[in-house]
């Protein structure tokens, strides 16, 4: 009983001397690549929920992206659309000028923009195609860290990079996939030491999700094949992203949303 106690006013003491640090989102300015759609989309919508102003990328869907806004906006955040292929260089570079012009700086870079190739056998991949996803999926993240990182590094930042299952475990959908994902772990890893104390770097590892990503058929073989009997929601990923952005003191950390598919 006495040992139970003296448990108990440790803890309390604990709970009193210590600061529970958890980064504001409110009123911070956020980039989120390939926010028109499916995780991104969520994502935006869940900072805006937050209360952060936050730049919509999109590469071709300019219409999805502009509902995205105007559902921000009706939040009360300024919230703005920008075009961009993230593969390119120059483009990125102009979209991230375009957001800090536009909003007034920096904090919270979410890479997500991502494709999927229509070939899954090593020899059937075409060249061309593992170029693509090498380029949009890999160098797009790269790209956007690069030319980002001046404007996160001055009032300090986080970047989420989104990688997927594919990227720890070769998944399903293709060698090229898997590869470009495994290399945003890795950059990942690299750059949540480089950047080290002024910007957190994190990854998300999302098993199958509920997006225009994949179709119909695979969605519904992958949600028998999960351990919840169902594919996750766009909205758990963002969840997710959002505990990785408020938090201070988690960096070169990559967070599984899979509902236990590793337990299989
Ligand atoms: N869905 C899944 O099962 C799953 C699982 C694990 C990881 N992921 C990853 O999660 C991320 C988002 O996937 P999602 O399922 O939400 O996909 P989605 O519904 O197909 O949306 C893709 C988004 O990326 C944008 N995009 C595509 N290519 C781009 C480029 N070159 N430059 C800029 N933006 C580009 C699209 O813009 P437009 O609207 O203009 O086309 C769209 O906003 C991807 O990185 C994907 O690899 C997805």
């Amino acid at each position: 009983m006495v040992a139970h106690l003296d448990r108990y006013k440790t803890f309390r003491c604990f709970w009193n001397v210590e600061r529970v640090e958890i980064m504001d989102l409110e009123g911070k300015n956020a980039l989120v690549t390939g926010g028109s759609r499916g995780i991104g989309r969520a994502i935006a919508l869940a900072l805006g929920r937050k209360g952060s102003n936050v730049a919509v990328n999109y590469h071709r869907r300019a219409a999805a992206a502009g509902e995205v806004v105007e559902l921000l906006r009706e939040m009360g955040v300024k919230a703005i659309a920008v075009q961009a292929d993230v593969s390119d260089y120059d483009q990125v570079q102009r979209m991230v000028q375009e957001v800090v012009s536009g909003l007034g700086g920096l904090q919270i870079l979410v890479n997500n923009a991502g494709i999927v190739g229509s070939h899954t056998a090593l020899a059937e991949i075409p060249v061309a195609e593992w170029r693509q996803l090498i380029d949009v999926n890999l160098s797009g993240t790269f790209f956007c860290c690069q030319i980002a990182a001046a404007a996160l590094k001055r009032n300090g930042g986080k970047i989420v990079n989104i990688s997927s299952i594919a990227g720890k475990m070769g998944g399903t959908i293709g060698s090229h996939y898997a590869a470009s994902k495994a290399g945003v772990i890795g950059l990942t890893f690299a750059l949540a030491r480089e950047l080290a104390p002024r910007v957190t770097v994190n990854a998300i590892a999302p098993g199958p999700v509920d997006t225009d990503f994949i179709s119909t058929e695979v969605k519904e073989r992958l949600s028998r094949s999960t351990p919840f009997g169902r594919i996750a929601t766009p909205e758990e990923i963002a969840h997710a992203t959002i505990f990785l952005l408020e938090n201070d003191y988690i960096s070169g950390e990559v967070i599984d949303v899979n509902a236990g598919r590793y337990m299989d």
